[in-house]
């Protein structure tokens, strides 16, 4: 079956444009985790359907407000993590835990602002949501509820996994020169494992080829695909190297085989994988333009029991081994993107495609394109 997908969705300035609005400020988007936000005014900044935000702990609790001054649009926060309070670095405006303005020094004499005027500065705030660890937010005036993104069944198993994460995390960022649906694409497809992967990830897993679970959708199975459709998790057994630390750390085992390897798939731009509960890590994809993504990853181990003090080696490893993989899709992928043109065919996709098929005609229909 042909791609409900035309090249212009992943060359179109455009169509890239209202993703951004129709998808990064409709939906529930992942923006960090919570241990990072731990300790009072602890901040994050990141750009979401073109916003810039900073989600902020204000007094205890995660706020999420625009990232530009509500004076001249200076930002507030100019790391992508730090601490501090929400005051602007330009002319010393002060903000308080709902993003009002507290002070403007010299408000008198300078500003001369009207009282209906100075009542109405405030930083636009946006839904913050938390589960487990993982913090999303979502920039529409009308949020969706987070259960129509995420099933409450995915929702329940994200927060028992997330809790054994350990605060030390790797974080580390990635441009690549792709569009970001072809990575979402590529993480559902188990298929190009065995050829992109073969001496890298491919020797760890199952050798059976992948199979087809359910017949090819067809036109009116695809149009009963529901967003929460998209987000769901899976785990199939893997090789793991035994290790000393293994033993010092709270590894998060569900039923499955301790030896698994669990893997989250959040629409729209988050692959979160686990290695046999140990070592975790939150991919994101997180479109610039048609062809520019910026891949970042969080990488954690579960929680120590004890101090390790190899841990930031370990950490460091398993993030070479990781950024190793991502490597040679990577490199596919832009090759991939860089021969797109408008002409080109629609790729063909079989039956073990169906998913992708699914992804992309509740895509279309947040687009407001379904036919
Ligand atoms: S731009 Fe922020 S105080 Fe002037
Ligand atoms: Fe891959």
């Amino acid at each position: 079956m042909q791609s409900q997908l035309t090249p212009a969705h992943y060359l179109d300035d455009s169509i890239f444009a209202r993703e951004q609005e129709r998808i990064f400020r409709k939906l529930w988007i992942f923006v960090g985790l919570q241990g990072l936000l731990s300790e009072p005014d602890a901040y994050l900044t990141r750009t979401i359907g073109g916003i810039p935000l900073v989600v902020q702990n204000c007094a205890g609790v995660l706020k999420a407000f625009v990232n530009q001054c509500a004076h001249r649009q200076m930002p507030l926060m100019f790391e992508a993590y730090g601490q501090g309070r929400l005051a602007c670095k330009y002319h010393g405006w002060v903000y308080d835990a709902e993003g009002a303005v507290k002070t403007i020094p010299h408000a008198d004499s300078l500003y001369q602002y009207p009282d209906a005027v100075r009542a109405g500065l405030c930083l636009k705030q946006f839904a913050v949501q938390t589960v487990g660890q993982l913090v999303f937010v979502n920039l529409d005036d009308t949020p969706l509820p987070i259960t129509e993104q995420f099933s409450p069944s995915l929702l329940a198993q994200l927060e028992g996994i997330s809790v054994h994460f350990s605060p030390q995390v790797i974080h580390a960022t990635m441009p690549v020169r792709y569009n970001w649906k072809l990575n979402f694409e590529n993480v559902l497809d188990s298929n190009h494992v065995a050829y992109v992967h073969p001496s890298t990830f491919r020797p760890l897993l199952d050798k059976r080829p992948p199979s087809v679970s359910a017949p090819a959708p067809d036109a009116s199975a695809l149009a009963e695909t529901r967003l929460v459709d998209l987000s769901f998790s899976s785990h199939m057994p893997m090789a793991i190297a035994p290790m000393p630390w293994h033993a010092l750390v709270d590894r998060y085992v569900d039923t499955a085989p301790a030896d698994s390897y669990y893997n989250f798939f959040l629409y729209p731009n988050i692959n979160f994988i686990s290695v046999g509960g140990l070592v975790f890590l939150v991919q994101q994809f997180n479109p610039l333009a048609p062809d520019r993504t910026e891949v970042a990853f969080h990488l954690m181990t579960a929680q120590e029991q004890q101090r390790i003090p190899a841990l930031p080696a370990i950490l460091w490893g398993h993030l070479k081994g990781e950024t190793r993989v991502f490597e040679e899709d990577r490199a596919l992928l832009e090759e991939l993107q860089s021969h797109m043109h408008a002409g080109a065919a629609r790729a063909e996709h079989g039956a073990y495609e169906a998913l992708l098929q699914r992804v992309a005609a509740v895509y279309l229909r947040l687009m407001g394109d379904a036919a």
